[in-house]
């Protein structure tokens, strides 16, 4: 079997879907489960595009001992300096460096003939391995690149030193016959390509992101790039658990393994889609909810009898439990903890005893706690703590079908002062939102709201997403709650004090930089 390399780009390519945007703890939490999940390399972000992404690159390096951390930086010597001084203190620093190639990218977006891409490129590549042990290089768009050019530059960045190259299709453009082709082009007419371990880097715009990558490993790819339920640009990316499993079981065909810990997909894919508030579809490949469920009766009958008549994933291969209500108002905190680590939730012993309150009050309330209560409150808890500017002290909301929703807040402010308002609106959550929109400075435009039920029952807990405006800032929060108005007012000053937060973090950095 030839082992396939997965590497992970939720924290890159992932975070550039349209209304993502995680904070610090939030991208070392998933960077933590993606160390568990046991991808091989993860790129943790883009260093020389702000800051903040310098910052997490940086910390998700220090932090990740079993797995390559990796950035991304353009062409320009810049990129690399900042990318190294963000990962050399990693366990294997690597750098992933890209220049488009396709005839449309140079003329039009780099305005630079094919000699000058081809010219920057080894540029590039040669500055890069004087700094970094391990150097990705990528075409963009090699989808759309002339074959005999991307040859070329491809031999000559092997030669300036790469160890990788990746052929991403940029825009998703390529069908899976098509795109195993390239691969054996370029097999067959670089003559270093022995040297290099091949790269397949999909976008999913004509849904065939998946079937591309397995393309890829069927004409030599050793390495397959992707994110967790697939999200990213636009249609977003191969998702990586889709490829685990697709080669997990048809190893018969493809002689392929990875080192993924396919029993970890499940935990992983809840993970991303809670802190990305990008919610996974119900009849989603391997981690959808239907994904398991056999709805019609001949279905159901024939699973009965065996259940590989219709069933050609188990829920247990990727780590789904059938059983997982666990603890109730009478649990101990010993119980809770053993719990919290069983469910790979990395919580520390000064943690522990707010934790315990919270899920004790709550237990209070709501006769069951399953697991995903339960992860759903501590990553609540823990990963909102660092950035309350404003915290809701209580909400009052009256309505009636003939009366005008009224809602009165009371918050605590940036300095720890009291602020009280009232006010009202056509329903309820638009009367709570104007009501805070009044309660602090600036303009806030509302631009999305979802409400989702974590678990199943009457008294589930509330998770509410939002989307908003704020300060210039396109911004995004959530909230947690049993009621849905409190977790709609937590989600929207989630959402604020986001803002706040990088706003503040980019203070201390400059602060940091100039003293
Ligand atoms: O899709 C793409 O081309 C990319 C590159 C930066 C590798 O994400
Ligand atoms: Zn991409």
């Amino acid at each position: 079997m030839r082992k396939i390399n997965i590497f992970d780009t939720t924290l890159r390519d992932g975070e550039q879907s349209a209304g993502v945007n995680l904070n610090m703890s939030e991208k070392l939490e998933i960077a933590r489960q993606l160390e568990r999940l046991n991808v091989d390399i993860i790129e943790a972000g883009f260093p020389a595009a702000s800051k903040g992404d310098f910052s997490s690159v940086q910390q998700i390096a220090g932090l990740i001992k079993n797995a390559s951390v990796t950035g991304l930086a353009r062409s320009v010597k810049s990129d690399i300096d900042a990318a190294w001084e963000a990962l050399k203190g990693g366990a294997e620093p690597r750098l992933h460096v890209f220049i488009a190639t396709s005839p449309i990218h140079r003329q039009y977006k780099l305005k630079l003939t094919a000699d000058e891409v081809k010219e920057t490129a080894v540029a590039t590549v040669k500055y890069a391995v004087s700094k970094f042990p391990i150097v990705q290089w990528s075409a963009e768009d090699a989808c759309r690149t002339e074959l005999p050019y991307l040859a070329e530059i491809v031999e000559e960045v092997i030669q300036a030193g790469a160890h990788v190259i990746n052929i991403p299709d940029t825009v998703g453009y390529i069908s899976p016959k098509e795109y195993g082709a390239i691969f054996q082009y370029l097999r067959e007419h670089v003559p270093s390509i022995h040297k290099v371990s091949l790269s397949a880097h999909c976008h999913d715009d004509l849904g065939m992101a998946i079937a591309n990558s397995l393309a890829a490993v069927e004409h030599g790819a050793t390495q397959v790039e992707g994110t967790i339920n697939g999200i990213g640009e636009r249609a977003g990316n191969a998702a990586l658990e889709e490829f685990a499993v697709a080669l997990q079981i048809r190893n018969d065909y493809y002689q392929a393994i990875t080192n993924i810990n396919l029993k970890e997909i499940s935990r992983t894919s809840s993970l991303v889609s809670k802190l990305t508030g990008m919610p996974v579809p119900a009849n989603k490949a391997v981690v959808g909810k239907n994904a398991f469920a056999h709805e019609s009766g001949i279905h159901q009958d024939g699973v009965l009898k065996e259940k590989t008549t219709y069933e050609i994933i188990s829920p247990e291969l990727v780590g789904f439990q059938t059983n997982s209500m666990v603890l109730g108002k009478h649990s101990g905190r010993h119980a809770f903890k053993t719990r919290l680590d069983e469910l790979g939730l990395t919580v520390h012993d000064d943690e522990v005893k707010s934790l315990f309150q919270v899920f004790k009050d709550l237990a209070d309330r709501k006769k069951e706690m399953t697991d995903d209560d339960l992860a759903a409150i501590v990553l609540e808890e823990k990963l909102s703590k660092e950035q309350r500017f404003y915290d809701l002290i209580s909400i009052q909301i009256q309505y009636g079908t003939n009366q005008v929703p009224t809602a009165t807040v009371t918050l605590s402010g940036c300095n720890n002062e009291l602020i009280q308002e009232a006010g009202t609106g056509a329903g309820s959550i638009e009367a709570l939102y104007n009501t805070l929109e009044k309660s602090m400075e600036g303009n806030i435009n509302l631009l999305d709201y979802r409400i989702q039920s974590v678990g199943a029952g009457r008294d589930a807990l509330a998770q509410v997403y939002v989307k908003m405006r704020y300060a210039g800032h396109e911004t995004s929060g959530r909230g947690l709650a049993q009621d849905v108005l409190e977790a709609s007012a937590k989600a929207y000053l989630n959402a604020v004090n986001r803002v706040l937060y990088t706003e503040e973090l980019q203070l201390k950095l400059v602060q940091q930089q100039s003293s």
